[in-house]
């Protein structure tokens, strides 16, 4: 059983996330259920920690609770998909090319390798004085290829079909900044918009496999999650649609 939030006036539950009930806050501390994904995520802040990276928590232990505790690093994160600033897309792709050089040729993977975050969404980003500067929740990292995340950032962080978040024009020049940010290779520009392609795909097949398995505890009902999946779908099929506009800019 798992220790009731609000016994202590210092635990403050935190929400936003997806995927996790009982994520919570103590102190300068976050505790969060031990899930497969811990040992890799310890081993990761570990690493981080030693080099001195500080676009992640530092990863504290383990309570009494079977729970991680990271440090807690104060700011802004975003809960809803929204239209960023020139700026805070800059940022982004900084943060994400740091974070794939400083785990690249580490014991973490093999050559050639980077430790992917699989779901660098601003959801995950916490920002400080209106910035990008830290990512958070790593349950789905693993050793992997670059352009998983820079696709994934660029959908999550750039790319939507709502007319709030600008002309596809627009979308499409941010996606070349955070390309210019991350500073991108021509062979890895040319292999973007596929890759974004595949994240909507990939993010489609996740939840429909998570819809499939039964008792899942998690703070969304399977109505929400179908609506994630139709969404990412009507994402993809606009995405797809522009195709031309994306690579224009990007080429
Ligand atoms: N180390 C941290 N520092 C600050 N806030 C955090 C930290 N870890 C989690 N949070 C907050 O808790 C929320 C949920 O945590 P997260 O790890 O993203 O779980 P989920 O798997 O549910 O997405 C985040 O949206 C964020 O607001
Ligand atoms: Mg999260």
């Amino acid at each position: 059983m798992m220790h009731p939030a609000g016994e202590n006036a210092e635990e403050e539950i935190l929400l936003g996330g997806r995927l996790t009930a009982g994520v919570l806050r103590i102190g300068d501390t976050v505790r969060r259920p031990v899930t497969s994904s811990s040992p890799f995520t310890a081993r990761l802040l570990a690493h981080l920690a030693n080099i001195g990276f500080d676009g992640t928590p530092r990863y504290l232990g383990c309570d009494e609770y079977n729970r991680d505790i990271l440090s807690f690093i104060p700011g802004w994160v975003p809960t809803a998909f929204q239209r960023f600033e020139n700026d805070q897309i800059r940022c982004a792709g900084q943060l994400l090319q740091r974070f794939h050089a400083a785990t690249a040729d580490s014991q973490l993977v093999e050559p050639g390798q980077v430790v992917c975050h699989h779901d660098p969404g601003p959801n995950n980003v916490v920002f400080q004085g209106g910035r990008p500067h830290a990512f958070i929740d790593f349950d789905m990292a693993a050793p992997g290829d670059p352009l998983e995340d820079i696709g994934y950032m660029a959908w999550t962080w750039c790319v939507s079909s709502r007319p709030e978040r600008g002309p596809v024009t627009f979308q499409a020049e941010q996606v070349r900044l955070l390309s210019d940010a991350y500073r991108l290779a021509a062979y890895g520009r040319r292999r973007i918009f596929d890759a974004i392609i595949k994240q909507q795909e990939k993010n489609i097949h996740f939840w429909s496999t998570f819809l499939a398995v039964e008792n899942q505890t998690v703070p969304t009902s399977p109505e929400e999650i179908q609506g994630r999946i139709d969404w990412t779908e009507r994402e993809s099929a606009y995405t797809q649609l522009n195709r031309t506009v994306f690579e224009r800019a990007l080429t």
